[in-house]
């Protein structure tokens, strides 16, 4: 399927919370396969997120702002629904382990099953990112370990930001 004004848009879903440098990776990469990326959001009300949707979205935007045929959304209801209404084609995941593998290719044919004409594509993490996750960030971080290289400089701000307020909480 070839979006309305041409040229193959795909979707790039996730929760995002917060983006990694593995997640900015696979948004380059992204960027020069497809006319145009959409990096959504699952604006997901029975998950526990450590930063807001509002907050992800500002975030996403700060690093996707670099890359013209890139596009920050979040969504909510069915996947395959919303790249329906976005006209894409395509969706993408990364991959880093083989542990990822098999919760990856279950969401794949669930949404092929769903919607025949949408294809998954994969993409193997880059070597440099694929111990990375958004949960070890946030474990190391509120331990005390160092994040900078793993998240964007704007999310490491973020997340200091984060902890002195709870610091602050009575
Ligand atoms: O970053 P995550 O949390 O691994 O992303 C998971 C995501 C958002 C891609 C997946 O949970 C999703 O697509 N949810 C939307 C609901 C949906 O379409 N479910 C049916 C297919 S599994």
């Amino acid at each position: 399927m070839v979006g309305k004004a041409g040229g193959i848009v795909a979707i790039y879903p996730g929760s995002f919370d917060p983006i990694t440098n593995g997640h900015l990776d696979l948004l380059e990469r992204g960027s020069r396969l497809f006319d145009r990326l959409i990096v959504a959001i699952l604006n997901n009300t029975q998950k526990e997120a450590l930063f807001p949707v509002e907050v992800r979205l500002e975030m996403l935007r700060e690093v996707a702002c670099a890359y013209p045929n890139v596009e920050v959304d979040c969504f909510d209801g069915l996947l395959v629904d919303y790249a329906t209404q976005q006209g894409a084609a395509v969706l993408l995941r990364g991959i880093r382990a083989i542990s990822d593998y098999e919760y990856e290719l279950q969401i794949a044919l669930m949404n092929r099953r769903l919607k025949p004409g949408i294809e998954t594509v994969f993409l193997m993490a880059g070597e440099a990112y694929s111990f990375i996750s958004s949960k070890l960030v946030k474990e190391v971080f509120s331990l005390g370990g160092d994040v900078s290289g793993l998240v964007p400089p704007g999310v490491a701000g973020r997340l200091r930001n984060h902890a002195l307020l709870q610091k602050g909480k009575p």
